[in-house]
């Protein structure tokens, strides 16, 4: 079969790679419009940061895995397309700030209209509010000319920084399609793609809308935990209970469960907020307001901890950073990735540049120019320095700030730190991943999130 895959992001290509180095009989074609993006794909500098992808990239590239900027042709050819382009928060109009922006995804659709020659089977990679299946159908049908289209949807669940691990032993395969017999088919033969290294038990199938809501929802829940953790946090400080003990008795606990209660400076990514805000949306649109209600909580939880975490930087170092210098480890959303989307960094150093406090920044994977533009700031702006290691960003700090949970910041050599510190030489550990007992020995004077 050949597979195209219109989107060359953080899923479609990781995905496409997986599915090509798992489905040798199967031809893969990565496209996208950005042709820096597809240069990046040839090159041995991929544009997207995940462990192991490099390995399985090299494998497959030139043999089964194509990526190219020619759209038209790769869809032409292909027996089944993939829509996998983003799908962000729309900024402007009707639904602004809240609604997913879905022009991107229409855009594909009208392409697929107007490039095919045969019949297809699209299929919905991207994350996409539910009934979104019913325009693109629209959209293909009315110009269809005797072509069959089958809409399949199949949202990625993968994490960033462990979506090679999760591509390759996923929890669960969603496919949802049409309940006819043509939709069953067309669902199989997507269930045959990945029965070639996942467990057939784990390849759920169910009806479009199913599909289509159940990515929303799982963003929706693993968010909500993450906001209600940090939530106690906030009454942890005030109490003397630490909320890494409170987290560990309550995951005990199987009906909960110990995953995703991590108290930290709050969520980021390219994900929850803007799937959260398209569910708040969708609720508000169908005369749901409570529940709209009740999911955008989520998002204010999660606003409060960031600005939180900024305002208790200030009122430590006596009630102002105005000319201190305050050094940032960490920038990226997460460990192991280069995004910077929805990044709790950004709102935090933003609330500090705010407040004229000199920002010197380290993170072994973003790039200066991402910084720079995920704070507005010109190359030129001497509020921020962007450091080569974390020593250096360090030297001569007032504060450190740990805001990524990167596995290096734990194997630092903090007396080193310490002594090249201002005192009294602070230290806020936005993730909880430091020893805040072995900190103050040093003499640093250490707090984390959640610890009163
Ligand atoms: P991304 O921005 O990294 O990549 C999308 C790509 O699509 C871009 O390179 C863009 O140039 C390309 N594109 C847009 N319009 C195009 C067109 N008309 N023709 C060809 N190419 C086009 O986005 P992403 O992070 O890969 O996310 C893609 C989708 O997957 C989104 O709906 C997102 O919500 C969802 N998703 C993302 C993740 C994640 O971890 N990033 C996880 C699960 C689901
Ligand atoms: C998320 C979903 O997990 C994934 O299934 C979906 O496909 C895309 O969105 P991602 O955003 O890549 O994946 O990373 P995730 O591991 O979910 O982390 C999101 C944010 O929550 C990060 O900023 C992370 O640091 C934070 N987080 C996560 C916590 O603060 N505490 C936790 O316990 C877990």
């Amino acid at each position: 079969m050949k597979i195209c895959c219109i989107g060359a992001g953080y899923v479609g290509g990781p995905t496409m790679a997986m599915i090509a180095h798992k489905c040798e009989d199967h031809t893969v074609t990565v496209v996208d419009i950005n042709e820096a993006r597809i240069d990046a794909w040839n090159s041995v500098e991929l544009p997207v940061y995940e462990p192991g992808l490099d390995e399985i990239v090299q494998a497959n590239r030139g043999k089964n895995l194509f990526f190219s900027t020619d759209v038209d042709s790769a869809i032409r050819e292909a027996d089944m397309i993939f829509m996998s382009v983003n799908t962000p928060t729309k900024t402007y109009g009707v639904g602004a700030g809240r609604a997913a922006d879905l022009r991107y995804i229409e855009k594909c659709a009208r392409k697929i209209a107007e490039v095919c020659e045969g019949d297809k089977i699209v299929v919905e990679k991207s994350t996409l509010p539910v009934r979104t299946a019913e325009s693109i159908k629209r959209i293909l049908e009315s110009n269809a000319e005797g072509r069959k289209f089958q809409i399949l949807s199949n949202p990625e669940f993968l994490a960033e920084g462990t979506a090679i691990q999760d591509l390759q032993n996923p929890d669960r395969v969603l496919i949802g399609g049409d309940q006819t017999p043509e939709g069953k088919a067309a669902i199989q033969i997507l269930v045959d793609v990945y029965a070639a290294w996942v467990p057939e038990e784990r390849i759920l199938t169910t009806n479009l809308w199913s599909s289509e809501l159940s990515k929303l929802t799982a963003n929706a829940f693993l968010a909500q935990r993450i906001s209600s953790i940090n939530a106690i946090s906030a009454l942890c400080e005030a109490t003397e209970a630490n909320v890494d003990e409170v987290a560990h008795a309550i995951g005990t606990d199987s009906r909960i469960g110990p995953k995703f209660l991590k108290s930290s400076v709050g969520f980021g990514g390219s994900c929850f907020q803007k799937d959260i805000l398209n569910l708040v949306y969708l609720c508000e649109h169908f005369g749901l307001p409570d529940v709209a209600a009740y999911w955008n909580s989520v998002i204010e939880m999660n606003d409060y901890q960031k600005h939180r975490f900024a305002r208790k930087v200030v009122s430590t170092l006596f009630n102002t950073v105005s000319d201190k210098k305050i050094a940032v480890l960490g920038f990226a959303f997460k460990k192991d990735t280069n995004d910077t989307r929805e990044s709790a960094a950004i709102y935090i150093c933003k609330d500090l540049l705010e407040e004229q406090a000199n920002l010197s920044i380290y993170d072994p994977k973003v790039p200066e120019a991402q910084m720079l533009r995920d704070l507005e700031l010109g190359e030129k702006d001497d509020s921020i320095t962007v450091c080569g290691d974390a020593y250096e960003a360090t030297k001569d700090a007032h504060a450190v700030l740990v805001l990524t949970e990167w596995d290096e910041f734990k194997e630092l050599d903090y007396k080193k730190i310490y002594d090249a510190m201002h005192l009294p030489a602070f230290l806020f550990d936005g993730r909880n991943v430091l020893d805040l007992e072995a900190l103050r020995e040093i003499g640093f004077e250490a707090s984390g999130i959640g610890k009163g």
